[in-house]
């Protein structure tokens, strides 16, 4: 395994920059609260495909092969914990896995993004910098194909996310920053608390740092086992040993 840097994953950004804070300031809720009204009765027992279709009309996608990976985890995998996701952008991963797991009366999915504003994002092109509507059309997401009620959205970088929450997981959608570095400790970070049996879902597999970290801490890390692409965009594993 090549080395991936001791203690945090980045180094400490300069305390001035931006005028913002440098360290985390920690886990915060939604700018605002979800409204807690019924905006659309989820469709009871309806089939992948029809959900698939259903949600792409509202600009909600994956590949079928990706989307198909997290309905059924979260729907029918091993083990008992909750389901986390890590990056949510526009919530896209989080609606699959939220409908799967809803669908089958199971555990809620945790969604986290850094979104914007932490510092140890500027190390990263992967920083999703964006406006207050545009987090605002997540959560309408959430609402337009009746999952907002199985979706817990917590803003917060990952890592930090990762110390913070003490919560077994069965299902792991690492989607976050794709650089090898984070991408790794992302892995890192996280596998202490995936059960026997948990699935371990990777996006964008196709991109360089995401691979080199799969390769590296997971298919070659015994606890895991062997890792399965499905497609240039997904790979998968299970945990395997404690
Ligand atoms: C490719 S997008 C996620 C797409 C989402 N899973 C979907 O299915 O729609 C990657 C997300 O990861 C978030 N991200 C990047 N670095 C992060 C970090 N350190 N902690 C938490 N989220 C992070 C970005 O803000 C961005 O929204």
């Amino acid at each position: 395994m090549s080395e991936v840097k001791s203690g945090k994953p980045w180094p400490d950004p300069p305390e001035d920059l931006l005028g913002l804070p440098a360290k985390p300031i920690g886990i915060y809720q939604n700018p605002m609260p979800m409204p807690n009204v019924k905006w659309k009765d989820f469709p009871k027992n309806m089939p992948f495909e029809e959900y698939h279709q259903m949600a792409g009309k509202y600009g909600i996608h994956h590949t079928v092969n990706h989307g198909k990976l997290l309905y059924d985890s979260a729907k029918h995998g091993t083990g008992e914990g909750y389901i986390v996701e890590i990056g949510t952008y526009w919530g896209h991963g989080a609606c699959y896995l939220a409908f799967g797991s809803k669908t089958a009366g199971r555990e809620k999915v945790i969604t986290i993004d850094i979104d914007k504003g932490h510092m140890y994002s500027l190390y990263s092109n992967q920083f999703f910098d964006r406006p207050p509507g545009q987090l605002l059309r997540t959560y309408m997401n959430f609402l337009m194909v009746g999952v907002s009620d199985w979706i817990i959205p917590i803003r917060c970088d990952s890592i930090l996310a990762s110390e913070i929450l003490d919560v077994p997981i069965r299902v792991l959608h690492v989607d976050g920053d794709h650089y090898y570095n984070p991408a790794a400790w992302d892995i890192i970070a996280w596998e202490p608390k995936l059960v026997l049996g948990a699935i371990v879902i990777f996006h964008d597999y196709n991109l360089e740092g995401v691979q080199k970290a799969v390769d590296e801490y997971i298919q070659k890390n015994p606890v895991f086992s062997d890792v399965v692409v499905v497609d240039i965009m997904t790979a998968y594993a299970y945990k395997v040993a404690a």
